[in-house]
């Protein structure tokens, strides 16, 4: 009986190190360390090398060290039947409504007016700071949810969209079950993407997407940097339909130098730091999860493979 953490991109010591203090029994491998595979029951994964879980034949849970999970429904090695969970974190998901708090305030003060006028000593009320910004969340999830009501209480009118109807009082919210993307994106000049990273939302963020935003929309994309059509949204900023970016996820990561946004002073680009899994509470939550595969309790925090979230 023993645990493989397969992170190879991660310095995953105090993953270890909490795992370790509540099992103490336990064995803990690390890739590539595994030795003896067949008797690993839980493997917690972050971007581990794909077709590599068909190593492990007595797999009975599999985690996500992060939120999102796309990283795990991609490999094709995937075992049917084996639950898999992810982290759902109150420390990760307050991060991240702080980062996208910190970017709607970006585009709510024009900071990009405000860096041009300091570096050349120009003292000049923008009258842009007035305009109302109307940001619309895409994804309601559990991050998504959060940063909506937040955004809310701190002023902003907020509205959200969702593949399936999801109610949040006081604000807004569309549906693809009701086809109402289009209501959507024609009621903001925000957009937060918050969405998980499937088959259907790959590329969603596409200049057809993009079209049919408000002229001089503001975007934030916090989802998967495969959302994202990178050229579309370099052309969105060419012919006004963005005026602003944050991303803080990319198709390349790290973003390459000779990468197309680098050149334009509208993208602001962050290194994937919006919102980093708190190892200590993730080893919490792994331990609590195993402990409950052990005694055959129910699981938290599972997602459904055929949604991929
Ligand atoms: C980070 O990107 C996560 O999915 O937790």
């Amino acid at each position: 009986m023993s645990i493989a953490i397969i992170a190879p991109d991660r310095d995953t010591f105090v993953l270890q190190k909490t795992l370790q203090a509540i099992f103490k029994g336990v064995k803990i491998f690390e890739y590539p360390d595994i030795p003896r595979p067949a008797e690993v029951e839980m493997v917690v994964l972050w971007k581990h090398p794909k077709n590599f879980l068909n190593h492990f034949s007595n797999l009975k849970l599999i985690c996500s060290l992060g939120a999102g999970v796309d990283h795990i429904i991609s490999d094709h090695s995937l075992p049917t039947e084996v639950p898999i969970t992810r982290i759902v974190d109150e420390e990760l998901t307050i991060s991240m409504r702080k980062y996208v708090m910190m970017c709607v305030l970006n585009f709510q003060k024009d900071i990009w007016s405000i860096f041009d006028f300091n570096s050349r000593k120009i003292w000049r009320n923008n009258p842009i700071v007035e305009q109302s910004l109307k940001v619309g969340i895409m994804g309601l999830g559990a991050l998504g949810k959060d940063i909506a009501v937040h955004l809310k209480a701190v002023g902003f009118q907020v509205f959200g969209y969702s593949f399936s109807e999801k109610k949040l009082p006081g604000i807004r919210c569309f549906s693809k079950a009701k086809n109402e993307l289009d209501l959507f994106l024609g009621s903001i000049n925000v957009l937060v993407n918050v969405l998980p990273l499937t088959d259907d939302t790959k590329g969603i963020l596409n200049s057809t997407l993009f079209d049919k935003m408000v002229p001089n929309s503001f975007l934030v994309n916090v989802g998967r940097g495969a959302h994202l059509v990178d050229k579309d949204l370099v052309d969105a900023i060419k012919n006004g339909n963005i005026k602003g970016a944050f991303l803080d996820v990319f198709n390349q990561e790290p973003l390459p130098k000779h990468h197309l946004f680098w050149q334009f002073s509208e993208i602001i680009m962050t290194p994937h730091i919006a919102s980093i899994t708190n190892l200590e509470n993730a080893g919490t939550q792994i331990a609590e999860n195993y402990r409950r595969m052990m005694n055959g309790e129910e699981l938290l925090n599972v997602i459904n493979v055929e949604k991929g979230y």
